[in-house]
């Protein structure tokens, strides 16, 4: 009966997700209460040195170094409560996340505090202030938890720098979950980039042997399959 009741709900979720109208309010008291809730759970690992080191390799596998970014201005979409992103030592964070008041407030040892600046809102909200500002985004594991992925294709690109390069990690999946509002196919993703005025520079599939949580073991963050894009951004 009871997994019943739960098959209903996730069909009437996922079938509100194809209605323009209720997208933006599902994500908000639904899909967003469940992340707040994982987060504050999951906070006790989130400050383990085992956690630390899978994010380390995770980064190192992608090909990154802690010191490559130093005074650099960072955004990153989709920040959560970790703040992974401050593998990049002397980086200037500039968090983005629609729970990131929540975080801040729910959970005490909440990464966050590291960021230089916070924007407690959605990604499809464009933050006028950081025009041009950036020298890289990232975003890992957020854009298949959003609920309007073009607008914030479109947002990215107006908060880089002429020439910088923006670093977008997600699970592809063509259907929809609770947690994963957004059925993105890569070719959708590809034809979203070029539209916004972006050139991919590069593409990769799975996490390799990064990250032991990833599911099944190095294919993806939750659901489907991890693609990551570099994205640049023309000088002129
Ligand atoms: C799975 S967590 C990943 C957090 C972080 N990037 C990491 O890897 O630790 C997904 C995050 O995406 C955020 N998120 C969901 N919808 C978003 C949106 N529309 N704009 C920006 N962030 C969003 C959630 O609040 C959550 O913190």
């Amino acid at each position: 009966m009871r997994e019943r009741l739960r098959n209903a709900a996730i069909r009437v979720i996922t079938r509100g997700y194809r209605c323009r109208i209720l997208k933006p309010l599902i994500w908000k008291y639904v899909t967003q209460s469940k992340e707040l809730r994982f987060h504050v759970s999951d906070a006790p690992r989130g400050n383990s040195e085992q956690f630390r080191k899978e994010i380390a390799s995770l980064f190192e596998y992608f090909g990154f170094s802690p010191d490559q970014l130093a005074n650099k201005t960072v955004v990153d979409i989709g920040a959560g409560s970790h703040l992974i992103t401050s593998f990049f030592r002397d980086a200037k964070i500039v968090a983005i996340d629609p729970l990131a008041n929540r975080y801040l407030k729910e959970i005490p040892s909440c990464g966050l505090r590291k960021a230089h600046k916070i924007y407690s809102c959605p990604a499809e909200t464009r933050i006028e202030g950081l025009e041009s500002a950036a020298d890289f985004a990232i975003s890992i594991n957020v854009l298949d938890h959003a609920y309007e992925f073009e607008a914030i294709i479109d947002n990215i690109y107006f908060y880089l720098k002429p020439g910088a390069t923006a670093f977008l990690s997600f699970d592809c999946h063509d259907y929809i979950t609770t947690l994963h509002p957004i059925d993105l196919s890569v070719e959708r993703c590809k034809k979203t980039f070029e539209s916004a005025g972006f050139s991919i520079t590069k593409v990769s599939r799975g996490l390799g042997p990064a990250l032991p949580c990833a599911i099944p073991l190095g294919s993806a963050y939750g659901d489907g399959e991890a693609f990551s894009f570099w994205l640049t951004k023309p000088k002129a």
